[in-house]
């Protein structure tokens, strides 16, 4: 079955479960943000493992189910949980939920992950609205023959997290009183955390967080003409900036700790977009 095939029958499992509604932006929640899922109100619920051709989520702290609903007076499809490169997906798997978004009408994509700071100025519990990303993951998902309906050849990713959006979600951040830092993220294969020297090689190529998501689905978001907003929570200081080893423990502590400013964050901007 071609790519296109699959991404039609996957729409048309989850449009069938909607009344009528028509979700145009899409939610994708890191680890530990899946908590804002549970504010969406008259909430329709797919695990994935019930949707034809998704895979499937394996991390701890990953729900792995998607909820459409509404939220701040938007439709939205949100993915409760993502698939990682680093859990053996093909970056053609990590991205087909965007894909099927695109084909439930989603027009813009707000991406949110949690993130090492690797800007010095940054502390762990910061929230980073997303500049600009860099690709260090080692693939990416539009490798092989391009399907044309799906996207250009050579798509444009000079400015892959649209500027409009931003300057809404900073000025929401403003109108609410919550500092919020701007940056550059690196997006790594994972699974490993970085050495300190890895770390100190980001931040000479520019690079203010880095994480294991995200860039796939926002090249994929760019190919398909979504805009895009990435938010990470800035969960750690990345290795060899603090003395202290990292934890996925950590991680999910640190994003508790920031969630609710997280979800005033995204709800507030919701409003605006
Ligand atoms: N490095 C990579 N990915 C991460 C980190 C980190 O320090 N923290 C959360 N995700």
């Amino acid at each position: 079955m071609s790519l296109i095939e699959q991404i039609r029958e996957s729409e048309k499992h989850i449009s069938d479960q909607l009344s009528g509604q028509t979700p145009n932006i899409g939610l994708i929640l890191g680890s530990g943000l899946g908590v804002l899922a549970d504010e969406i109100d008259n909430p329709v619920t797919i695990p994935y493992h019930e949707i034809p051709h998704f895979p499937q989520s394996t991390v701890e702290g990953h729900k792995g189910q998607l909820v459409i609903g509404e939220l701040q007076g938007q439709t939205v499809v949100a993915m409760q949980g993502r698939f990682h490169y680093y859990e053996g997906y093909s970056m053609q798997h990590v991205t087909f939920p965007v894909r099927v978004m695109k084909q439930l009408g989603v027009e813009k994509l707000v991406v949110t992950n949690a993130a090492g700071g690797i800007n010095e100025s940054f502390n762990a519990g910061d929230l980073m609205l997303i500049e600009d990303h860099i690709n260090n993951m080692g693939d990416n998902p539009l490798m092989g023959k391009n399907v044309d309906e799906l996207g250009p050849r050579f798509p444009d990713m000079s400015q892959a997290y649209d500027r409009d959006l931003i300057e809404t979600a900073q000025k929401t951040a403003d109108e609410i009183g919550l500092n919020v830092q701007r940056g550059v993220y690196v997006g790594n294969s994972g699974p490993t955390y970085e050495t300190s020297s890895e770390v100190k090689m980001l931040r000479t190529l520019g690079g203010d967080a880095v994480g294991m998501s995200t860039v796939p689905e926002v090249i994929v978001a760019n190919h398909a003409g979504m805009r895009v907003l990435g938010i990470s929570c800035i969960s750690n200081m990345a290795a060899g900036i603090l003395d202290q080893p990292l934890s996925h423990d950590e991680v999910i502590e640190t994003t508790e700790q920031v969630k609710q400013q997280f979800i005033q964050l995204v709800k507030q901007t919701l409003q605006s977009l």
